[in-house]
Parts: C-alpha cells; sequence; structure tokens
C-alpha cells in the first residue's frame, strides 16, 4: 500500500496552508525501558480552487471563512489529533482511511472527521466561480440517459436535498455496478464511497453550510447552487476521466505540484 504522508503547518495563513510530504517520527509508547518510535500520518487541509470571496455574492466570503477556514479545518486538524494516537491508521490515501473507519457500519472514532473533510474537499471542488447552467458533453448525455431529462435530474437532486433530515449531503453519483448514474442523500459524515459510489457531485446540506448567508431558507440555498454555483464542468471531467481510465485516479490537478495524495476512484468497471 503507498503511504502519503502530509504534513501542514496549522499556524500559516488561511489561504495558504503549506503542505509538504515527509516523514515525522514522534516518539512513542514505552516498551520496558526502551522508547519506540512510531511514524504517524498527518493530513493537510486543501484550499478551495478559486479565492475565498470567488463564489460571492451567492456564497459569501464570510460563509466560506467559517465553512473552510474554521469548520473544514477542525476536521482535519481533529482527525490529525486522533491519527497521533493510532499506530494502526497509518498510511492510507484519505479514500482508504474513509472506508477502513467506516469499518462496515460500525465506525470508528476517526471517521466523521476524515469523511467530512473528504466531503468538504469535494464539495469545494463540485463548485465554481459563475456556475450553475447545464452540463455539458458527455454528462449531460448520460443524465439524460439515466434521468429522462435534465429537468428530471435538477428535480430530483432539489428534492433530495430538501427532504434530507437533520444534517447531510446529496450526491449524484455513478453506481459502480449498474453504471448509473444517482442521486443520493446521506446523513451526518456518511460518503458514498463507503457503499462503492463513485460520487460525481455533492451539496453539503449542514445548517452550517447555509445558515450565513440563507440563514433556514434551505430551498434558495440549493437553487442558488443549481443556478449559480455547481461545476458542471468538474463533474463532466470527472465522469469523463471515470469511463475512460483503466486505473486508480486522482482528482487533485487543482492542487497544481500537490502529490495526488487524494485519490477517491478505482476503477470504473
Ligand atoms: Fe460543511
Amino acid at each position: 500500500m503507498a503511504c502519503h504522508l502530509l504534513l501542514t503547518d496549522f499556524t500559516l495563513p488561511l489561504k495558504s496552508p503549506k503542505l509538504s510530504h515527509s516523514r515525522q517520527q514522534r516518539k512513542g509508547r514505552s516498551n520496558g525501558s526502551r522508547k519506540v518510535s512510531t511514524t504517524v500520518a498527518y493530513y493537510g487541509l486543501k484550499t478551495p480552487p478559486y479565492n475565498l470571496d470567488g463564489l460571492e455574492p451567492y456564497m459569501s466570503k464570510r460563509a466560506l471563512e467559517v465553512h473552510w477556514g474554521v469548520r473544514h479545518r477542525g476536521f482535519v486538524e481533529d482527525l490529525n489529533r486522533q491519527l497521533r494516537k493510532s499506530d494502526i491508521l497509518y498510511g492510507y490515501t484519505m479514500d482508504e482511511l474513509v472506508k477502513t473507519t467506516f469499518n462496515n457500519g460500525n465506525p470508528l472514532p476517526e471517521f466523521n472527521n476524515v469523511a467530512e473533510a473528504w466531503n468538504h474537499d469535494f464539495f469545494w471542488e463540485s463548485m465554481q466561480p459563475g456556475g450553475g447552467d447545464m452540463p455539458k458533453l458527455g454528462l449531460l448525455g448520460q443524465i439524460e440517459k439515466d434521468f429522462g431529462s435534465f429537468t428530471n435530474f435538477r428535480e430530483k437532486f432539489v428534492e433530495t436535498a430538501l427532504s434530507l433530515f437533520g444534517s447531510g449531503w446529496v450526491w449524484l453519483v455513478l453506481k459502480r455496478q449498474d453504471k448509473r448514474l444517482a442521486v443520493v442523500k446521506t446523513s451526518n459524515s456518511i460518503n458514498p464511497i463507503v457503499w462503492e459510489g463513485i460520487p460525481i457531485l455533492n451539496l453539503d446540506m449542514w445548517e452550517h453550510a447555509y445558515y450565513l448567508d440563507y440563514k433556514n431558507d434551505k430551498a434558495k440555498y440549493v437553487s442558488m447552487f443549481m443556478n449559480h454555483l455547481v461545476s458542471w464542468n468538474a463533474a463532466t471531467d470527472l465522469l469523463e476521466t471515470c469511463k475512460l481510465t483503466a486505473t486508480r485516479i486522482c482528482r487533485a490537478p487543482y492542487l497544481g505540484g500537490f502529490e495526488p495524495d487524494i485519490c477517491f476512484i478505482e476503477r470504473y468497471r
């Protein structure tokens, strides 16, 4: 199993977390009179692929500062704190760590933090300045094939988001077995990769995602996402890559120069 380690300096300004690839040794538990050195893994906070004011006026800079800079950062920092105590959860890519800590439906304590870190990384990529409109090329054809029309898909996505009880996420996924697109909702931090779904798009339906800009008007938040924020470019690229690749791929091109640590699509079968 490939080991990818990220070190991040959490004291750096929000917009420029410094990530590097190296190993960190710490003194582990005492084994009798002998000190044991343990290698631990750390995961870094990735920046969204746009400036924090890049989604205004539909998602404010203040909302991004809190949502990404505080909430998302908190999930990553809490995960790293947990991993410092683990000699077992080492060397996983983040998608592997999500699946491993899901533990077949009996989540380990680390699951919520790693899944929420993953989900938020994906959420920032699911939006872009000047987003909205309609998908193009292959994704539009696949949506029309699997939902009947783009209008049907949109209605299904919105209905699913607004019918989610409590906190969670709504997703457009490619079902690995059926090779069909589907809209699914998940509670709390659950990510469809634990059920072998391949995420194409997601929308954060936790209250913290919309309250600053939309208070309790979830319908307006979802509408703004669909009309002005959703990145069909990213989703289209992702689906095409899913279909074309015969090997494990990573969706981290925007990271520019980073190694592909966050791999989450294994194979389109
Ligand atoms: Fe969130």
